[in-house]
């Protein structure tokens, strides 16, 4: 059965410093990178040199927080919230106020953004301590990340300014004006009395893509995971050890004009699977809210759209009408 390609990421990994990387060895990777989305619409990146203990802190906070109970859990949802920029907090399951456009999902998860998480009180360290300070770091770590994967994609699409993807989202760090997230995902097992009901019936979560520009996915060992290759088969995302799952959003598509599409992916389950309960992580990058979003190679592929406008609308038509 056909896997997705794993890269080893040694050359570019995050303990080394931007000038310990030569143009060249970036340029290669970014090749790679790319061939794999253009193929898979995702990759499975290895030797990333991420932290181990920023993944194992939050990966522990977040079952920590799964495990609570529902009223505890409650407590850090923060009810109707204006803009997508502005969600931070708990959802509860099969409650889903994202962006993206889908039918249905059995998940609850934390969403957090850590500008939004000094303003509010919607953290949930009272009953996960340390729950903000491992998702920060996990957070900023996967920032780093996604910031060097987009800069080696510049050079398979030719673009001089090495920038040009990171400097849609500049302004990252600052309260109000970037929506990228570390969601903590819970999918529950399903108790053997319910394991006729509708819901337990499901898929976790339905076909979709993601909004942003790039998802990096840490993976539990109990997988159900699914991606679309670019050939219409989907492939099922094995579980590798200390690896991370990098695919692609609707916004670097766009911004891409097509030449990088989304990748749709589904989260299934079977009955054994049922009997187990999954956890994930998910970073989502997102350029500024106010970002004007144009094809780089100035086709007009797609007419200009500020990221707002995709991210505080599910309607994925509406996101790739053609220009004109
Ligand atoms: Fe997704």
């Amino acid at each position: 059965m056909t896997s997705i390609p794993t890269l080893d990421c040694s050359n570019i990994a995050m303990n080394l410093k931007d000038e310990e990387i030569s143009v060249e060895t970036l340029k290669e990777f970014g090749q790679n990178l790319f061939e794999s989305f253009q193929v898979y619409g995702c990759a499975v990146l290895v030797n990333h040199g991420v932290c181990n203990k920023s993944i194992s802190d939050a990966w522990e906070a977040n079952k920590s927080f799964n495990s609570l109970g529902y009223k505890e859990k409650m407590q850090y949802e923060p009810g109707q919230v204006t803009g997508f920029h502005n969600m931070h907090g708990y959802q509860a399951m099969g409650k889903y106020d994202g962006p993206i456009d889908i039918d249905w999902c059995i998940r609850e998860s934390f969403r957090f953004v850590p500008t939004r998480a000094k303003e509010t009180n919607f953290n949930p360290d009272d009953s996960v301590p340390g729950y903000t300070e491992a998702f920060t770091n996990l957070w900023e770590a996967s920032y780093q990340l996604a910031k060097r994967l987009l800069t080696s994609l510049t050079f398979p699409l030719a673009i001089k300014n090495q920038n040009y993807f990171t400097e849609l989202f500049e302004h990252i760090h600052t309260q109000g004006c970037n929506a990228t997230g570390l969601r903590g995902n819970g999918y529950q097992a399903v108790p053997e009395q319910l394991k006729d009901d509708k819901f337990a019936k499901s898929d976790r979560f339905t076909e979709h893509t993601d909004k942003g520009m790039f998802t990096v996915l840490y993976q539990d060992v109990v997988s159900g995971l699914q991606v679309q290759a670019r050939s219409g088969a989907y492939i099922v995302a094995k579980h590798v050890p200390g690896s991370i799952l990098v695919q692609v959003g609707e916004i670097l598509q766009r911004v891409t004009a097509d030449k990088i599409p989304a990748t749709p992916h589904k989260v299934v389950v079977t009955e054994e699977q049922k009997k187990q309960s999954r956890h994930s992580l998910a970073y989502f990058l997102f350029p500024d809210k106010d970002q004007l979003l144009t094809c780089f190679d100035g086709s007009d592929t797609y007419p200009p759209i500020r990221t707002t406008q995709m991210t505080d609308t599910p309607d994925k038509l509406l996101h790739f009408e053609k220009a004109a």
